[in-house]
């Protein structure tokens, strides 16, 4: 049973924040932000605007795009590591924000990757049960688990909400889910970690919260991981499906950082025309990242019919993915 990708939205917040406004905030400059990421600006929520409410709103556009109606809907899938609480699950909030609370909803923990990895879990469930209309959204106020004092990690993330609607039936316009794969290696958790407040790192009542209840990464080992992992795992479906690099159309990857996505092109042996990159804008939306990303892609019509698209990402855990599509 094949799954179709038949309708996308995103949503990212209003208020933009750029490299300059960083720099009153850090010590940093727009140069260094630049070069060393291609980030120039990034968008941040704004009060009431949680992760459920930047998500609904990708959920819209997503519905309409694909014609249906939230009711519609057998099942809400949402990535995210920023959720608007432990309990409960992020994607009923969203699920009663789309005036449907009634049903099937789930958050899953993937970090960057929260969005494929929830595709992947679509993917299955479509296997299990042929009628079901599943909504996959990747959002997040990663702004809420910012040290605004590390800058570090500070400039480099951005908040921001995509979503795609996954079903067994196609429509015009749609995409094949070809192959999914997902991978990862916990042996490597310590690079990307956000402890304070959970269960292995308690909190007291009327304690302060200290750094490690923010974004804490080790920027270059994750670097030299993530161009190595998505490189192979994109490789790897490639080969599954009979496929080499030149066959690709459009290769939609995680947006962290342009100098990631430029070594992988290269590892790849994939011009950069056909690398979408949209992360001077946004910055590192994490799980948000590819779906805002190819619901930009297909609105400014780079996929026409027949397109073979390879989505890649990797994330905390550390864990990687890679999913291929064919319009
Ligand atoms: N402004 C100015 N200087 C800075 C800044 C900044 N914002 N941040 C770090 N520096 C300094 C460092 O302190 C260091 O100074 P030093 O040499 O005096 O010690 C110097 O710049 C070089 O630091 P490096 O860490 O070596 O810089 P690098 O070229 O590796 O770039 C970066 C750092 C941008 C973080 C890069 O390593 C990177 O992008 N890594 C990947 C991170 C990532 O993608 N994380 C997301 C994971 S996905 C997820 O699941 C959320």
């Amino acid at each position: 049973m094949s799954a179709y990708i038949i309708g996308t939205g995103a949503y990212v917040p209003a208020r933009v924040m750029t490299n300059i406004e960083l720099q009153r905030l850090v010590n940093t400059s727009d140069e260094w932000i630049v070069s060393r990421t291609g980030i120039r600006e990034r968008r941040l929520a704004g009060p009431g605007e949680s992760c459920s409410v930047l998500g609904a709103e990708a959920a819209r556009r997503a519905l309409e795009d694909a014609k249906i109606s939230a009711q519609d809907l057998t099942h809400v899938l949402l990535g995210t590591f920023s959720p608007d609480a432990y309990i409960p699950a992020t994607a009923y909030a969203l699920r009663e924000q789309l005036g449907v609370p009634r049903g099937i909803a789930m958050d899953i923990s993937a970090a960057c990757s929260g969005f494929l990895f929830a595709l992947e879990t679509a993917r299955a469930l479509i296997a299990l049960h042929p009628d079901a209309v599943i909504l996959v959204v990747g959002s997040e106020v990663v702004s809420s688990r910012l040290n605004w004092e590390d800058r570090g990690t500070c400039v480099l993330f951005g908040d921001g909400a995509g979503a795609a609607v996954v079903t067994s039936r196609p429509r015009p316009g749609s995409a094949r889910v070809v192959d999914v794969l997902l991978d990862g290696d916990g042996s490597l958790s310590d690079l990307l970690v956000v402890r304070g407040g959970g269960s292995a790192a308690p909190m007291k009542l009327g304690q302060p919260v200290g750094d490690d209840f923010f974004v804490q990464m080790q920027g270059r080992e994750i670097f030299k991981h993530a161009v190595r992992s998505m490189a192979a795992i994109t490789q790897k479906v490639l080969e599954k499906n009979g496929m080499q690099p030149a066959d690709l159309d459009l290769v939609v990857p995680h947006q962290a950082n342009i100098r990631i996505i430029e070594s992988l092109a290269s590892r790849l042996d994939i011009p950069m025309d056909k690398v979408f990159v949209n992360i001077e804008k946004y910055g590192n939306t994490s799980a948000a990242s590819i779906p805002i990303a190819l619901d930009e892609a297909q609105r400014k019509a780079l996929i026409p019919p027949g397109s073979n698209v390879m989505l890649t990402s990797f994330g905390g855990g550390l864990n990687w993915a890679a999913a291929l599509l064919r319009y």
